[in-house]
């Protein structure tokens, strides 16, 4: 057994006691009772299970939790799906998933908000030019799975979302 500590959507958790073996996802969904982040394939194949991990140099990426146990994650501050809307508000993502019909079952759905979060903010830190945006999202949503194969409803969302505001992620210059 171990205590561990961590920031979750700003409000800090801890200490805990969990096992050492306990994966991420399960102390999430059991010990928690946060059931937005998934459990599809468990062995970090399919990425329905990924939390958003902010690093103290203001970088953040997606980390899987099936496979990794919560340990791990001590000291860190991490973001998960529930963490998205504010006050009962939907951020501009969350409401182009739903204008696109993106999602079916909604299994993968909190993976790819939070890979496409993530992506939105790299964008807004270094945006890049309106002709290599597709790759720059094929490429961030990559190794994503929907069963419902929603891919290319996700994609569109996403353009619509960085098209909606090209001054803040798209290179000067470069917008349609
Ligand atoms: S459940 Fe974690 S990657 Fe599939
Ligand atoms: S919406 Fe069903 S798996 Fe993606």
């Amino acid at each position: 057994m171990s205590a561990i500590s961590l920031t979750i959507n700003g409000r800090a958790h801890g200490p805990i006691e969990v096992r050492d073996d306990l994966s991420m996802n399960d102390f999430l969904r059991e010990v928690l009772g946060m059931t937005g982040t998934k459990f599809g394939c468990g062995a970090a194949q399919c990425l329905s299970c990924v939390v958003i991990v902010d690093d103290p140099d203001g970088t953040s990426a997606t980390n899987p939790t099936c496979v990794v146990p919560a340990v791990n994650f001590d000291g860190k501050s991490i973001r998960t799906i529930e963490g998205h809307a504010r006050d009962g508000e939907l951020t501009a993502l969350q409401e182009a998933f739903i204008a696109h019909f993106a999602f079916q079952c909604g299994y993968c759905t909190a993976g790819f908000l939070n890979e496409a979060q993530v992506l939105l903010e790299r964008l807004a830190a270094a945006p890049v030019a309106r002709g290599d945006l597709e790759q720059t999202i094929l490429e961030a949503l990559d190794g994503h799975l929907c069963r419902c194969t929603g891919y290319v409803r996700y994609h569109q969302a996403v353009r619509d979302v960085v098209l909606a505001d090209p001054a803040r992620y798209l290179e000067a210059g470069s917008a349609p």
